[in-house]
């Protein structure tokens, strides 16, 4: 009850807001790109209110932020035409351009997006409730992201800026555009993960058509202007709205070359099913995970607390990465849940901009009531909260429940939660959690903690051919974003890096000639006077 009073309190009115978040005025934003124009939009509007509530004078409302169109599917297929006639079959400006000219579009484009950078934070605040830290990283981490995808994009050009021979065949290497690709992000990341393969995808010649996820919307209107200015006409269009209107008629027209999707592993299924002509489509694919930390016998009981409670509850669990069941031995739980639940019990929860901050109110619909019946399915099935507090809820406010000891009898301990609920198993011996491991149906991650190397490296050796990354006395994370991030079973179709995603959107394509005098004589013709792209041997400094 003294949890619920405290909730009850955070909920403020407008004015008592700190002056640089309130929100004054609402965004009605009827625009989208199309073809390289800002056309207006004159349909329906899908409504977005905040899930931070403001207090009236004598009830709570959620603020209404603004709205977005909720595009038809004649015009979700307009945007992919753009795409498709920029595209051009591969003979478009932009796919045929070099590299080092594309590469100034987006270097234009960083400029143009960090001028935003105020806006687009204090929207991820509004939208999705990423508290003020969390939603500057995840706008910076962008910025590094692409810079990086340039640095990356320009040494794998230096590369193949030279020819091989071999059996007397010349030939040049380079990775080419896949076409048109459709382009969504999650709600989580919805800047940073959508990002992450748009940037990539057009660094590599192909167009685009984005659509940003359900919720994390207008925040990615600050940045349309950005986008018309940087790009040649029809290279990038966004789609608004639902994504049942807008993405099954340009999935089943079969021109979507490559599908680049983070979300669930069902909605991803559903998509790719509707390419009528599957073997097609490219699809690079951030699902879902059930990361499970080990926490052995010999591990140093502080330092997993910490790692776990970070891998767990960060942004309220609402990761991929998130650790999101903890197996801990029998002979150490009861001290990890003291420890743990401590640590939980100092966590602030609060609205995102709050000094300190690190639970905020959840985005999502009904993801409290969903909350609560895992939390009243486990109590069923026979595990208890074990921290005070643990559960109350207000609203969207939700303070994460430690639920112990979760068996597999419960939805929790095999459903990826996707919020503040963190359920423990015991365990006797290691092959519990390995059996769970094998039997989960994803296959991300998975943090291990422990001291003794002859023991940790009989279970490296088995779980790296589980999940994709195996963390030791870490938490689980997708960063540094070099490191590849993908996942077996139902968490991922193809590798995500800085330099994988430059790979996941081309394909090789090769120029070749057999090494008689006369074909020489035109590749040293081409190369010297500078008559192709492809074939040159011209290296970025
Ligand atoms: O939601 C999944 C994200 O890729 C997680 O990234 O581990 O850096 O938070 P992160």
């Amino acid at each position: 009850m003294e949890k619920r009073n405290e909730l009850i309190s955070l909920f403020r009115a407008m004015d008592e807001l700190p002056e640089t978040v309130r929100f004054s005025k609402t965004l009605e934003h009827h625009e989208y790109l199309l073809d390289g124009e800002i056309k207006q939009w004159t349909g329906a509007m899908q409504a977005v209110h905040s899930p931070v509530f403001i207090k009236k004078s004598t009830s709570l409302e959620h603020p209404r932020l603004g709205a977005y169109p909720l595009m038809s599917a004649d015009e979700a297929l307009l945007a992919l035409n753009a795409a498709e006639n920029a595209y051009d079959h591969g003979k478009g400006p932009w796919p045929t351009m070099g590299v080092e000219k594309r590469i100034h579009h987006v270097e234009q484009f960083i400029i143009k997006m960090i001028e935003k950078r105020a806006e687009v934070v204090r929207l991820l605040m509004w939208e999705i409730c990423k508290s003020l830290p969390e939603a500057e990283k995840e706008f910076d981490r962008t910025i590094d992201y692409i810079r990086d995808t340039v640095d990356a994009l320009k040494e794998l050009d230096r590369i193949s800026s030279r020819f091989s021979i071999e059996q007397n065949i010349i030939a040049q290497i380079r990775r080419a555009p896949l076409g048109v690709v459709l382009c969504m992000g999650p709600y989580n990341y919805p800047l940073n993960e959508t990002f992450t393969t748009l940037i990539p995808a057009l660094l590599m010649g192909n167009t685009i058509v984005f659509k940003p996820p359900k919720l994390g919307v207008l925040l990615h209107y600050p940045l349309l202007e950005a986008f018309r200015d940087a790009f040649p006409k029809g290279v990038i269009n966004t789609v608004f709205g639902k994504g049942q209107t807008v993405v099954g008629p340009m999935m089943a027209s079969g021109k979507i070359d490559a599908l680049a999707f983070i979300g669930s592993d069902r909605v991803a299924d559903q998509i790719k099913r509707q390419h009528p002509k599957p073997h097609r489509l490219r699809s690079v694919l951030g699902l879902g995970a059930k990361n499970a930390a080990i926490v052995l016998e010999d591990s140093d009981l502080d330092l997993a607390v910490n790692e776990c409670l970070l891998g767990s509850l960060s942004f309220n669990g609402q990761r991929c990465t998130a650790i999101k069941i903890i197996f801990v031995h029998q002979q150490i739980i009861s001290l990890f849940l003291e420890k743990f639940c401590d640590k939980v019990s100092e966590l602030k929860i609060g609205l995102p901009w709050d000094t300190g901050v690190k639970l905020t109110p959840l985005p999502e619909e009904n993801q409290v009531q969903r909350m609560q019946a895992y939390i009243d399915d486990a109590v069923k099935n026979g595990a208890r909260i074990q921290n005070p507090g643990g559960g109350e809820h207000y609203e969207t406010l939700f303070f994460p429940a430690v639920l112990y000891p979760v068996n597999s009898r419960m939805s929790i301990y095999h459903e990826e939660q996707f919020g503040p609920l963190v359920p423990i198993a015991p365990f006797n011996h290691i092959s519990e959690p390995l059996k769970y491991i094998e039997e989960s149906d994803y296959g991300q991650q998975v943090s291990l903690f422990g001291r003794d190397p002859q023991q940790l490296s009989e279970l490296i050796d088995p779980l790296v051919n589980q999940v994709c990354r195996v963390n030791i006395n870490s938490q689980c994370q997708r960063g540094p974003d070099t490191f590849p991030f993908t996942g077996r079973k139902d968490s991922a179709e193809g590798t995500l890096s800085v330099s994988d995603a430059l790979r996941v959107f081309s394909i090789r394509t090769l120029v070749a000639a057999k090494g008689n005098d006369q074909n020489k004589e035109i590749i040293r013709s081409i190369v010297q006077d500078d008559k192709s792209n492809f074939l040159s041997t011209d290296f970025i400094l």
